[in-house]
């Protein structure tokens, strides 16, 4: 199965399995990654903001229209931020890394 890595704001790297299909959102939620995700995935939000390397960046699908949109609005965003729930991971994506940003800015109220 492949992996992939998650780098919190301090630094702290956690490796995990990342099931092919699933987005890197998921697989966060499923290892209590710090990762928030308030509109499930349907490009509602950007709470999900990932920051990816370059190198891996190149490797992914070009972002859609839609998710370009709701990354304008994420806040610290980067020119290899990706929304975590628009990445599906496959077995080419094996050893994804990504950092989670500092700071997220909740649109959404309540939960
Ligand atoms: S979880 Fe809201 S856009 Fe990804």
């Amino acid at each position: 199965m492949p992996k992939m890595t998650f780098i919190s704001p301090d630094g702290k790297r956690t490796e995990v399995d990342a099931p092919v299909g699933l987005s890197v959102l998921e697989i966060a939620h499923r290892n209590n990654i710090d990762l928030e995700g308030a509109c499930e995935g349907s490009l509602a939000c950007s709470t999900c903001h990932v920051i990816v390397s370059q190198e891996d960046y190149e490797r992914l699908k070009d972002a859609t229209e839609e998710e370009e949109d709701m990354l304008d609005l994420a806040f610290g965003l980067t020119h290899t931020s990706r929304l975590g729930c628009q990445i599906i991971m496959s077995e080419e994506l094996d050893g994804l890394t990504v950092t989670l940003p500092a700071a997220t800015r909740n649109m959404m109220v309540g939960d």
